[in-house]
């Protein structure tokens, strides 16, 4: 198994207002040899206290999700477009998200998925380089380009948009059966990807 030693970001102050409102730097989990990697927005209050991507209330809706299709988040790899929570919990700005896209486009390459997952809208534009409306596109197969190397893309909503309408559910459980078809998830194993990926359909 690779090991994280070259994804994790130690130390980072390129961002002068989020180095101020971190209590840690909150690095992906999950293995590095996942065929899916899920990519959330910027780590919340509880991530920033755990220092662990979607272990809060939206972290919660993921798992029950995964585990429905059986997958952990051992078996594949979430992260996030930023480590480090913003104040407020307000959404990345721009320049934010360009300072720690090279930790993202690192982590995507060193893992090298069969599939990326985007949750929400702010991941979704920022790999995608476009503007997307998250729930009408939720489920659609896109493409993106890392140095030479091109990924699939999953546009997902984000688990929290099950809290304020409840009709999002169905839309996150139908794109998150998509993610795990596509990754050919052995539905009696999971593991993120032991059966046959079916991408090379799309
Ligand atoms: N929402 C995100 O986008 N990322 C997290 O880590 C937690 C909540």
């Amino acid at each position: 198994m690779a090991d994280t030693e070259g994804i994790d970001v130690v130390d980072c102050t390129r961002c002068p207002e989020l180095t101020e409102s971190r209590s840690q730097i909150v690095n992906g989990t999950g293995t590095p040899d996942a065929a899916v990697v899920f990519v959330g927005e910027a780590p919340g209050g509880d991530e920033d206290r755990e220092g662990e991507p979607f272990v809060g209330r939206s972290g919660g809706v993921l798992d029950e999700k995964l585990a429905e299709r059986n997958l952990d988040r051992e078996g594949v790899r979430i992260t996030n477009c930023v480590r480090c929570r913003p104040p407020e919990n307000r959404d990345p700005k721009t320049e934010e998200l360009a300072n720690c896209r090279d930790f993202l486009d690192h982590e995507i390459r060193d893992i090298d998925p069969a599939l990326i997952v985007t949750l929400g809208k702010v991941p979704s534009e920022h790999l995608l380089d476009r503007s997307v409306a998250v729930t009408n596109e939720s489920g659609d197969v896109a493409e993106t380009r890392i140095d030479d190397r091109s990924y699939r893309v999953l546009i997902c909503v984000h688990p929290a948009a099950t809290f304020y309408d409840n009709s999002q559910e169905a839309t996150l459980d139908s794109a998150l059966d998509t993610a795990a078809e596509l990754a050919g998830v052995d539905p009696d194993e999971g593991g993120g990807g032991s059966g046959q990926s079916r991408l090379g359909e799309y």
